[in-house]
């Protein structure tokens, strides 16, 4: 029975071959679309969090959350190869497992875009304050750029951007591919910087001791910096418009994830080689957690003089190795480029709530375009609001780990629903088959639950408090008011990705992932 209210597949393909884009984009393209949706807070920010999980360990955490992401991103470009329309896992979950996987699946969504969205809001502020601060000289007190969880009270910066880019979002823009390949210039430059300054520096002693609390150091901090690789789903559904999609797909997605993964890997040996990355442990040598307000404390009285305490780790790290104002720069390319993120994690968000609505899952006010603008405001703002108090009142550690949930459980479930729809559909037009998929799915799904269970405890619990929450909504409103459960199978044809009134398109603009979350 909950496997009951599938949606037809062939209904929802109907949308996509009516729209029919142009295939234009070539592996090149796809590659640059990857990067500039996966860089961003994970490696700037976090590498000093998974440094206080694992201490130089966190090299293999990159591995290992690399493998799991190279994995499902494979499962994903076949989904997203054959059902190239908007919604994602939740879409694909429609058609394979019913409405209730595929609820679940959208509602996890929520925390991968929403909350994603606020964790790199933070980041963002933690770079732009240490800027100022730093180029200017301005003492901001920490009561007003940190959340009460860090030492502070509330993040105004980081609610701020939220706010930018919500409204960016009302108005309409869309990063076109120029933006995003500038932007993509500024964060590899900024890395790649980094590394020429960093690693020529480093001490071999600051390796050891290598895995200072264990593999489970490790595995944590793999759970925590699979945020950095977040995004490639963006490559993904962009099937519809890839040229020969079987060749040029797994070379976006791979290549996106190898070309980040061995930028990763130098930032992170750079890091720890330079100024050294062991944990820092309480008064009586206990291990901290980040994002606690021990650990908060404990950096208070070291004067914030460790990585593991820097709210711009990179930026921290330049300037303690003698390159202030390359640090400085490096702050203002973090600056320039992780709104661009933000930007594509609420767009995503809009989507997806945008698609539920239009389901009959969610209320269809949900779904209202503003007249002027042609853009579903209502939605937009309501994502801002919560975007921005997730940024306001949260340590970005937190939220990354919680945002990693819900990734990790749409992931998985995206790589059943390609495993099952090999055996209950083999016949359909693949434009993309996932290579050995008897050998790729299962390492996916077991990567994705070895790494949900490598959270935090309270981060699981979090992610059972919204599950519940989300089969409350469901049983009490959404199953009620589904257009599928009342027979309405109606696939709207010209509204794939877009409000279900006729909307002009925008002049000039071009959407990063095609068209979609
Ligand atoms: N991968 C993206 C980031 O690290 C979400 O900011």
């Amino acid at each position: 029975m909950i496997f009951g209210r599938v949606k037809s597949l062939d209904a929802i393909l109907a949308t996509a071959e009516k729209k029919s884009l142009h295939r234009s984009l070539g592996a090149f393209q796809l590659t640059m679309l990857g990067i500039g949706a996966v860089i961003g807070t994970g490696i700037f920010v976090l590498t000093a969090e998974a440094a206080q999980k694992a201490g130089p360990g966190m090299m293999a955490s990159f591995v290992i959350a690399g493998v799991v992401c190279a994995v499902a991103a494979l499962c994903y470009a076949e989904m997203a190869a054959m059902v190239p329309v908007s919604g994602s896992a939740y879409t694909y979950s429609y058609a394979v497992m019913g409405e209730l996987i595929a609820w679940m699946v959208g509602w996890a969504l929520i925390l991968e875009y929403a909350v994603a969205a606020g964790a790199v809001s933070v980041g963002w502020s933690g770079y732009v304050v240490g800027l100022v601060e730093n180029a200017f000289h301005v003492n901001i007190p920490d009561a007003l750029v940190r959340g009460p969880y860090d030492g502070g009270m509330i993040n105004l910066p980081a609610m701020g951007v939220a706010a930018l880019v919500t409204w960016l979002l009302v108005i309409g823009t869309r990063e076109s591919a120029a933006v995003n390949a500038v932007l993509v210039g500024v964060k590899v430059t900024a890395l790649a910087v980094f590394i020429a300054l960093a690693v020529p520096v480093i001490h071999m002693d600051h390796f050891t001791p290598f895995a200072p609390l264990g593999f489970g150091g490790i595995s944590a901090a793999a759970a925590s910096i699979f945020f950095a690789y977040v995004g490639f789903d963006a490559v993904s559904t962009a099937a519809e418009e890839t040229e020969n999609p079987q060749r040029n797909m797994p070379i976006g997605l791979i290549g996106s994830l190898a070309i980040c993964t061995v930028f990763y890997l130098l930032v992170a040996m750079g890091v720890i080689g330079s100024v050294g990355a062991q944990p820092v442990a309480g008064p009586t040598g206990e291990v901290l957690s980040p994002g606690s307000l021990e650990l908060a404390r404990q950096c208070a009285a070291l004067s914030d003089n460790a990585v593991v305490c820097s709210k711009e780790a990179l930026a921290w790290t330049l300037r303690s190795i003698g390159w202030p104002q390359i640090g400085n720069l490096i702050g203002l390319a973090a600056g320039l480029a992780l709104p661009s993120v933000i930007l594509m994690m609420m767009f995503g968000q809009t989507r997806i709530f945008f698609v539920m609505s239009r389901d009959g899952l969610l209320p269809q006010m949900f779904s209202k375009i503003h007249p002027r603008f042609h853009t579903p405001h209502v939605v937009t703002v309501l994502t801002g609001v919560f975007v921005a108090l997730f940024a306001g009142f949260f340590p970005v550690g937190k939220l990354a780990d919680v945002s990693n949930s819900g990734t990790l459980f749409a992931f998985a479930a995206v790589s059943i629903a390609v495993l099952v729809l090999r055996r209950t559909d083999p016949h359909r037009h693949r434009p993309f088959r996932t290579p050995a998929i008897k050998f790729t799915a299962p390492l996916a799904i077991l990567g994705c639950v070895y790494l949900f269970f490598s959270l935090g405890y309270d981060t699981q619990m979090m992610f059972v408090v919204w599950g519940v929450a989300g089969l409350f909504v469901y049983f009490f409103y959404s199953r009620s008011h589904s257009f599928a459960g009342r027979g309405i199978i109606d696939v709207h044809e010209d509204d794939a990705d877009t409000p279900p009134q006729p909307v002009p398109p925008l002049p000039g603009v071009h959407t990063p992932g095609g068209k979609d979350a």
